[in-house]
């Protein structure tokens, strides 16, 4: 395959939204495709087709599109004519999914509107799954330029991912199947590489030699929202480690691939999930700290606890904050901690990567007053805002020889003035519609990434001491500040 800037687009296209009357829809995908549009990057001949078991007319349905936009797309985006025009792609089909003969109306639709490429972004509960493929396949839609976008959860456990992928792999082959994790659709991230690969400054300093240790965090100040349901079956092990911290991570420890090619890029990705040390029950006490809020202030305004969630069963001991001390085994990590961070209720919103490297081998200045916690390191802010950040010692101006961290920024907003939104949906459905699977999954990465975070859940299931407590609008439990202290490590910025 090409490179992926080479890729394409076709001349027209079908995205077929399963589960089109939901939330992620509503909320996500429609104000992303509306981007699309209104940035001139979708095709005339695009069409949008919403299915959803729920009963409304296609007048109902776009009324509701109507209210979301207006809620969803950032009002510095909003512009009520080109949303006029979106509209027009946008049509409406109610489906049950699970009754074949339902997919009659859906083949007529798509017969009428012809198209180089259609995509049908599974948006709906993983166990309809298997059954939309082999009803689509049924009626002939699966053909060799349809293409099905699988959304998060892709399983439980390491069984039941395996399960979906045999069910999904029996009807679509795995250059059809987009396993979505939105992380990689972030510009930030796909600047990683750049960063990495398009630079050979940091390459001879990216190992273990000079890299002390990488801390990487997903912090969320919002709680579980409404979505009790599916959260306190999950926990943020799930929700977030299996699938977008392991991602990152593979983005700042894999190889450099030999192209953009996707498989180039995803055997990489695979190296890294493939040498990432396995968890015993012990390592499992001694390397994850678990967490789970309490009431607590977060965001100026008082907060309950995750027991006082609406839908949560009492005395549940689902996890909304982890912390874990990762190794990888290969020539460039041996020994080097990467350190996991992410949890719901923490003081403010916030995505980066911090690289520290080594203090040098022999100090002849006067430490800086603020102490040994200052190393030269690397920030990759991913999100809210968007920068790149190297902080070094500089001397102080005056007659003394004292040092003190300063930076070198790269801001993208102020870089770049083009700005695509933080969300990621909008690259990926792109790339969906394109072909490109650069930035998707492949089945082995999510078996693998579940093969590793699987003891950590067993052991914790096992375990009947639960998560430990943490006030909202704090940083976690304060164990997690002690797997760092105990290798002599503070996080990043003293949280
Ligand atoms: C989703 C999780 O995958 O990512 C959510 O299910 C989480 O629980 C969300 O809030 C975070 O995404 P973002 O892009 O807002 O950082």
């Amino acid at each position: 395959m090409s490179a992926v800037s080479q890729l394409p687009f076709p001349e027209s296209f079908n995205m077929v939204f399963f589960g089109g009357a939901g939330d992620l829809v509503t909320r996500k995908l429609l104000p992303a495709m509306y981007q699309c549009h209104k940035n001139g990057l979708l095709v005339e001949a695009g069409h949008i087709l919403c299915v959803d078991r729920q009963d409304l007319s296609e007048e109902a349905f776009l009324e509701l599109a109507d209210e979301k936009a207006c809620q969803f797309i950032p009002t510095a985006d909003w512009d009520a004519a080109v949303w006029a025009g979106f509209r027009q792609r946008l049509a409406y089909l109610r489906i049950d999914a699970t009754q074949p003969e339902q997919y009659a109306p859906l083949k007529e639709r798509l017969k009428k509107a012809p198209a180089a490429v259609t995509v049908f972004y599974l948006s709906t509960a993983p166990s309809l799954f298997a059954t939309i493929c082999a009803h689509l396949t049924r009626q002939g839609l699966n053909g060799p330029h349809s293409r099905v976008v699988l959304e998060k959860p892709l399983g439980h456990d390491l069984a039941s991912a395996n399960a979906i992928t045999a069910d999904v792999d029996r009807y679509f082959h795995e250059n059809q199947v987009y396993r979505i994790d939105h992380y990689l659709g972030k510009e930030s991230v796909q600047n990683l590489m750049a960063l990495r690969f398009g630079n050979a400054l940091f390459e001879p300093l990216w190992r273990r030699m000079w890299i002390r240790d990488v801390q990487i965090t997903i912090a969320e100040d919002v709680g579980i929202g409404s979505r009790a349901g599916f959260y306190d079956k999950a926990g943020a092990l799930r929700d977030m480690v299996q699938n977008h911290l392991l991602q990152l991570l593979c983005f700042v420890a894999m190889e450099p691939p030999a192209s953009l090619d996707s498989n180039a890029i995803r055997n990489e990705k695979l190296k890294v999930l493939e040498s990432l040390v396995p968890f015993t029950e012990e390592d499992v006490h001694q390397k994850t700290v678990r967490g789970q809020y309490r009431a607590g202030i977060c965001g100026g305004k008082a907060v309950p606890g995750y027991l006082e969630e609406e839908g949560i069963p009492p005395g549940s001991h689902t996890e909304t904050f982890v912390a874990i001390k990762a190794e990888i085994a290969n020539w460039r990590w041996a020994g080097v901690p990467f350190y996991l961070f992410t949890g719901k209720r923490l003081p403010e919103r916030l995505a980066e990567i911090v690289i520290h490297f080594h203090d040098v081998p022999h100090p002849i200045f006067p430490l800086p007053k603020s102490g040994a916690c200052a190393p030269a390191k690397l920030v990759i802010r991913l999100q809210p805002d968007e920068f790149i950040r190297l902080y070094l010692y500089a001397k102080q101006p005056g007659d003394s020889m004292e040092l003190q961290p300063v930076s070198l920024d790269l801001n993208f907003a102020e870089q770049f003035k083009v700005r695509r939104a933080e969300g990621g949906y909008e690259r990926l459905l792109l790339d969906a519609i394109r072909g490109n699977q650069a930035l998707f999954v492949r089945h082995d990465e999510q078996e693998q990434a579940w093969r590793w975070v699987e003891p950590i859940l067993n052991t914790w299931a096992n375990d009947p001491k639960g998560p430990e407590p943490y006030a909202a609008g704090t940083w976690g439990p304060a164990a997690s500040l002690d797997l760092l202290r105990r290798d002599g490590i503070c996080w990043h910025e003293g949280k």
